[in-house]
């Protein structure tokens, strides 16, 4: 069967700043899926990235005393040293101050402009450099302050100047029969009825250039005007894998299939980006996932409070597995969540300690003092309890794997933790202890045979979002190193693994976090926070 192909996005983040839990977010669900595809034996590319232009990155150069570039090498650098950290497996990273990209961006606007779909005009209206969007009046509020707000509560201001505009209007029509012909496109579905309406409110003709400051990419023959910094951006998910003056190139993997983005940035994704890729006559990506956010410690994570999650914090108190999995366990992915130490403890004793770390320690225990580390079995019993188990291991594990599929994460990790505790009642059920106290091995033998087959099952399904820990597993349950280099389907079958195999049992996966320990951390947490709202 031929490989299929998997594209995968992160937006590409601002590097105004450095990395926070929301840029954090999106980055290790992308990787997880992407890691989920690549154990299919899908032939995967995940692309993440960094937005470098714009009135906003202009600013905070100024801001900073530095040179646009400089502060974009260096927060640049910050992204990546932290994916590294985080176990992101990307397989390509773009800057949009790269060459590639700026000749692929010039590229697709002289495409739309040869469809007739960019005229000059004058823009005058409300800007907000923050998210760099441009607002209607009917969409502000204002603030204590009697400053005008804009919905994300980003300061605007009046901006009058020359610019371009794409015909925006002109693709209402076609982008709601697109919505219509792919219910998919848009996920969650109450993400979608949001567009919907926007879009069926009437499209105006958006600004796509700008002439008051420099920093970005010139337009073709006419380089006064700075293209507009989202129509810029937008465009690194095709000029990343290669797009330049001869068009997309067959190794070029795009349509993507899957973008993940935030809720902020679903008409940028959802409405601006196709409609610019039907002029440009490229093909339109498969999916928009819109996730939620995250307050913490339930108020609005904001750089004024101070309350920004740092993940270099978090990993100072938690392991890198922890955190990703308490980021996709905790909310469903598309809904709004809140990230709370004493939950994030909270999981990590009772799921990664208790159920995962007990069920792997009781086992290889067992295994190390009865059968002195060694499992040898013939298979020669055939018993009831067994079948039912691997049954419903079985139907647990296909409803992963379709939880993954529709990047369910949370009802995938229910899933895995079904499977853990139907191990754990195998084990209370069947009393190894007993066995082993009347001294029938070849029972004892079947029992931990199966135990060990459950969690090797358990380590399989965890690769995805768990690296570390599942290789772990592996290494402790005595599979050799490249064992997750077996297809999905023979890591999902019990028996699959070796008759006769010997264990190497380590430390502890997840040590509990005591009272103490937790109070500490705690406090270490709200110091950080106070330090930096002074
Ligand atoms: N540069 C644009 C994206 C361009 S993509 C062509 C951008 N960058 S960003 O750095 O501001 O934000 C990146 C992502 O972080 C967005 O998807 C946004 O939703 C996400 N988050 C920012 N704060 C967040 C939370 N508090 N919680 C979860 N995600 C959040 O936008």
């Amino acid at each position: 069967m031929p490989e299929k192909s998997f594209y995968i996005t992160t937006p590409i983040y601002y590097v105004n700043d450095k990395p926070h839990l929301g840029h954090l977010y999106t980055t290790v669900a992308s990787d997880s899926k992407a890691r989920f595809h690549r154990l299919r034996g899908d032939n995967v590319y995940f692309l993440t990235g960094t937005d470098e232009h714009g009135q906003k990155l202009e600013q905070a150069a100024k801001e900073f005393n530095t040179d646009v570039l400089t502060l974009c090498n260096e927060n640049s650098l910050k992204f990546q040293d932290l994916w590294k950290k985080f176990n992101i497996q990307y397989d390509d990273y773009i800057r949009t101050t790269e060459k590639r990209h700026i000749s692929g961006v010039q590229e697709i606007w002289r495409r739309v402009k040869n469809s007739g779909d960019i005229y000059l005009g004058t823009y005058s209206g409300w800007y907000a450099v923050r998210d760099e969007a441009f607002y209607n009046d009917s969409e502000l509020q204002e603030n204590a302050e009697g400053k005008k707000i804009a919905p994300s509560g980003a300061e605007v201001e009046w901006i009058e100047e020359p610019s371009y505009f794409f015909r925006l209007s002109k693709f209402q029509d076609r982008l709601l029969e697109f919505y219509e012909q792919n219910p998919d496109f848009i996920k969650p579905v109450s993400r979608r009825n949001e567009v919907l309406k926007f879009v069926e409110s009437g499209l105006k003709d958006l600004s796509v250039s700008r002439t008051s400051f420099k920093w970005g990419i010139p337009v073709p023959e006419d380089e006064k005007h700075i293209i507009y910094v989202w129509f810029d951006a937008l465009s690194n998910y095709i000029t990343a894998p290669g797009f330049g003056e001869d068009g997309v190139s067959s190794s070029n993997p795009w349509p993507a299939e899957q973008h993940f983005i935030g809720k902020d940035i679903l008409r940028f994704h959802a409405v601006f980006w196709p409609a610019f890729l039907l002029s440009a006559k490229l093909p339109l990506p498969k999916q928009i996932f819109s996730h939620g956010w995250w307050t913490v410690e339930g108020q609005k994570m904001s750089k004024s409070l101070g309350n920004a999650v740092d993940p270099n914090w978090l990993l100072e108190e938690y392991s890198i597995d922890a955190i990703r999995y308490f980021l996709l366990r905790e909310i469903p992915f598309g809904l709004d969540g809140d990230f709370s130490h004493k939950n994030l403890i909270e999981r990590i004793n009772a799921d990664l300690a208790n159920d995962l770390g007990n069920l792997l320690n009781r086992v290889l225990n067992m295994i190390k003092k009865y059968l002195k580390n060694e499992i040898n079995t013939d298979f020669s019993i055939d018993d009831e309890e067994e079948k039912k188990l691997t049954q419903e291991v079985s139907i647990l594990s296909s409803s992963y794997e379709k939880n993954m599929l529709e990047t369910n994460f949370q009802e995938s990790l229910k899933d895995i933790w079904r499977i853990i505790s139907l191990g754990n009642k195998y084990i209370d059920r069947m009393a190894p202890w007993t066995l082993a106290k009347e001294k029938r091995f070849n029972d004892l033998n079947f029992v931990l045979y199966h135990s060990v087959g459950l969690i090797r099952i358990v380590a399989g399904m965890l690769i995805p979002i768990m690296p570390d820990t599942s290789k772990e597993i592996a290494k402790q349950i005595g599979l050799g190193a490249d064992w997750n280099n077996s297809s999905f389907e023979d890591l999902m079958n019990f028996y699959e693994l070796p008759k006769k195999f010997k264990i190497d049992l380590g430390c502890p996966l997840f040590p509990k976090i005591e009272e103490e320990e937790q109070n500490s951390i705690l406090n270490r947490v709200s110091e950080r926070i106070s330090d930096k709202s002074k």
